[in-house]
This record gives structure tokens, C-alpha cells and sequence, in this order.
């Protein structure tokens, strides 16, 4: 089993209260045009029902509703087949969920997270490092704000990469699949990586198949895809394409 984090609350909720708080915005603003079409009541039900949608959708994520948050960010621990012995680096850390996950089942281990951070998700540095001292893993791990889309760091400089649910994020490239060979580039020839992100989304990886077979074209050593989406313990309502029912996971050796 992965060991967890404790303080899980201090870990944020990848849905954002924007995307509850903008529906519930709009569906007032129809509610009041009503007075002067009943129309209106239609763009007023749709609004809430999204309001409603994500609300379901941040509580299932939440430890006190379903944990999915935290299992989904385990799977990646759990796939990541690593000694524990040289540096980590987690690409898109968010609030260090994963990161310190990592340093906390490998003692002998240095993590680094980096982030762009200033997304809807609210999530900062200072979080990070709060959440890493609070685990008493602050004196192994750091974090800086970079873009997975160029990563700071020289070729082959990690014994591990992970990264979960951020490639899809990235918008300062629209190639998604030049970010795994990023974060590809700053792992060492023999270390191990683990991916989890919307792999199913055509336009951005093309079928799994084809996504793999550019990897191994890129003289990976090993490189399996796994199918994340079908896990038993998420929910049919997070199943939709934008949420988990497109996830997958790729992870090797390079
Ligand atoms: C769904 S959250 C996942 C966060 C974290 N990996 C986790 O498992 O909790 C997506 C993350 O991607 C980050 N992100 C978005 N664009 C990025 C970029 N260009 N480079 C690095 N991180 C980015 C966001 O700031 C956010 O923290």
C-alpha cells in the first residue's frame, strides 16, 4: 500500500469553486431575465445542473467524499517501480500532493516539484512548502515555478519523473506530446518514469497505441500504457471525457 498524506485538506480539490461559483453566477443573471421571457427558465435549469454537476464532482474528489483525489495521485505512486535512491521530480506538483507523497516513501530520496502555479486551481509555492514542512519533509524537497513545456534543468539530471493530470493544462504548447519528451529529456538513461494524464484524448496523443510506439521511437528502454480510466474505484459521474473517463497512464523505463 502507498503510504499517504496526512493533512489532506491542505492539498486542494482539482475542482476549482469557479467552476461551481461561474454557473451559479449565470444561472442567477437568466433566473432574473425570466421576468422578461419565460425562456429564460431554460438557460436557468441548464446553469445549475453544471453548478450541481461540479459540486458532486468536488466533493467525490474531497477526503471527506469519496477520496478519489487521492487515490487517482496514489496510482501513480504505486506504478512508479523506483529505489528511492537519487532525485525525483514531480512536473505540475500543484500543492506538492504527489511530491511529498514520493519523499515520504523514500526516505533516502531528494524531490523536486515544479509548477506554473496562478491557475484556477489556487494552488502556490508557499502552499507546497507549507504542506512539505508540515509532512516533516521540507529538507528534501523543493519546488520552483517552471513550465513542464521547458523544463529548467539539464539533460538526464533525474533517477525518476512522475507527473499527474498536468500535460493536458499545459496551454504554451498545443503539442502534448512534446511534453513527454521533456520531461523525458531531464531523466537519466536506466531511470524510471510514471505519467498519468487524459491519454485517451485524440487530438492531443493519438490512440495509446500510437503514443507508445512514439516513445519507444524515441529509444525508451520500456514503456507500457495503463488504463487508469477503468480503475474500480472511480465513480460512473466522474467518467466524463474532461474528467476521469479519459485518463491513462504511461510508465517505463528510459
Ligand atoms: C489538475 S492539477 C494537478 C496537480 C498535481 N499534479 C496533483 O496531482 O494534484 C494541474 C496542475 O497543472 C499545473 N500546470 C498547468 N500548466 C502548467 C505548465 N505549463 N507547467 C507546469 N505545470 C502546469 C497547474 O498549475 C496545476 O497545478
Amino acid at each position: 500500500m502507498t503510504e499517504t498524506v496526512t493533512n489532506v485538506s491542505a492539498y486542494g480539490n482539482w475542482v476549482s469553486p469557479r467552476l461551481i461559483l461561474v454557473p451559479v453566477f449565470l444561472a442567477v443573471i437568466s433566473a432574473v431575465l425570466i421576468v422578461i421571457s419565460p425562456y429564460f427558465l431554460i438557460p436557468t435549469g441548464v446553469f445549475l445542473l453544471i453548478a450541481g454537476y461540479f459540486l458532486y464532482a468536488r466533493h467525490l474528489f474531497s477526503p471527506t467524499g469519496g477520496n478519489i483525489q487521492e487515490q487517482v495521485c496514489s496510482v501513480v505512486m504505486e506504478k512508479l517501480d523506483w529505489d528511492g535512491q537519487g532525485r525525483a521530480l514531480d512536473i505540475g506538483c500543484g500543492s506538492g500532493a504527489l511530491t511529498i507523497q514520493i519523499a515520504k516513501k523514500y526516505p533516502n530520496a531528494k524531490v523536486a516539484g515544479i509548477d506554473y502555479w496562478g491557475g484556477m486551481w489556487g494552488y502556490s509555492e508557499g502552499a507546497c512548502q507549507r504542506n512539505a514542512s508540515q509532512e516533516d519533509v521540507a529538507d528534501r524537497v523543493t519546488f520552483q515555478k517552471a513550465s513542464a513545456s521547458s523544463l529548467p534543468f539539464g539533460d538526464e539530471e533525474f533517477d525518476a519523473v512522475v507527473s499527474n493530470l498536468v500535460f493536458h493544462e499545459v496551454k504554451d504548447t498545443s503539442n502534448k506530446v512534446s511534453l513527454i519528451k521533456e520531461a523525458l529529456r531531464v531523466l537519466k538513461k536506466g531511470g524510471t518514469f510514471t505519467f498519468q494524464d487524459l491519454f485517451h484524448i485524440r487530438h492531443f496523443y493519438g490512440t495509446p497505441e500510437d503514443l507508445l510506439t512514439t516513445i519507444k521511437s524515441w529509444g525508451v528502454r520500456e514503456v507500457e500504457f495503463v488504463d487508469t480510466r477503468a480503475l474500480p474505484f472511480i465513480p460512473t459521474a466522474l467518467k466524463l471525457p474532461f474528467m476521469l473517463g479519459t485518463v491513462g497512464l504511461m510508465t517505463g523505463v528510459k
